[in-house]
């Protein structure tokens, strides 16, 4: 799949299988999202456009990079903002919009109920972060408010994802760049990601 990029650092992947095991209690599962989501920012970044420039070390003049360009995190509410504090830790200076969006138990559609979003969005590094792609309804919902803000290039950075959901967005975006720790198998009945790791939101915020 283009534009589809899976992390398979193995620091990750036994991240991964923290927050996927049941037993996993709510404080280490944020602090497992978190660390996860620090640790895929080194790979999403990785393109980050940068400025040349010269820097003097205590010996003699050399050659360093300094990034040029403004970052905008936009968590989708409420699971993306569970890996916003690990993404700071790397990028402290980005700009945090935000977009509410939820899906819809019964018809599995999304419900955008909140958008804030930096004045200058268009002209930054965007990345669009929530850690379940599934259905692709909310990340879609998401991706054409920011296409229609005039952002071009866009990031979305996941961390289970499913091949409806890569199919869906990528059927409307394919210029989307998709960063995901893990390609499952696929959606149950409702809507779930098999294997998956539940309800990230509940899991997070206790609400299951
Ligand atoms: C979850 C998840 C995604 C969405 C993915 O949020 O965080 O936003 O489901 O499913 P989709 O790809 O089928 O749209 P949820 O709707 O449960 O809202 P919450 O984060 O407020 O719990
Ligand atoms: N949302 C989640 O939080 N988990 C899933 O498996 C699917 C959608």
């Amino acid at each position: 799949m283009n534009n589809l990029f899976i992390i398979e650092h193995p620091l990750l992947q036994a991240k991964l299988t923290v927050l996927r095991d049941k037993r996993t209690k709510r404080q280490e599962f944020r602090q497992t999202l978190s660390e996860i989501a620090m640790l895929m920012t080194y790979d999403i970044t990785r393109n980050i456009p940068v400025s040349h420039i010269k820097v003097e070390t205590p010996l003699e003049e050399t050659s360093g990079i300094v990034l040029n360009k403004d970052v905008t995190l936009v968590p989708i509410l409420r699971a993306g903002l569970g890996m916003i504090d690990g993404i700071l830790e790397l990028l402290p200076d980005a700009r945090v919009g935000h977009v509410g969006v939820y899906r819809d138990k019964k018809t599995l559609l999304p419900v955008e109920y909140y958008l804030k979003l930096p004045e200058n969005v268009k002209e930054t590094f965007v990345i669009l972060v929530d850690p379940m792609l599934a259905t692709g309804g909310s990340a879609l919902a998401a991706i054409e408010i920011l296409k229609q803000k005039g952002i071009k290039e866009l990031n979305f950075l996941c961390l289970v994802a499913a091949p409806e959901g890569v199919r869906a967005v990528h059927e409307k975006f394919p210029d989307v760049k998709i960063f995901t720790a893990a390609l499952d198998r696929q959606l149950n009945d409702h809507g779930y990601i098999l294997p998956g790791l539940g309800d990230a939101g509940d899991r997070l915020y206790g609400t299951e």
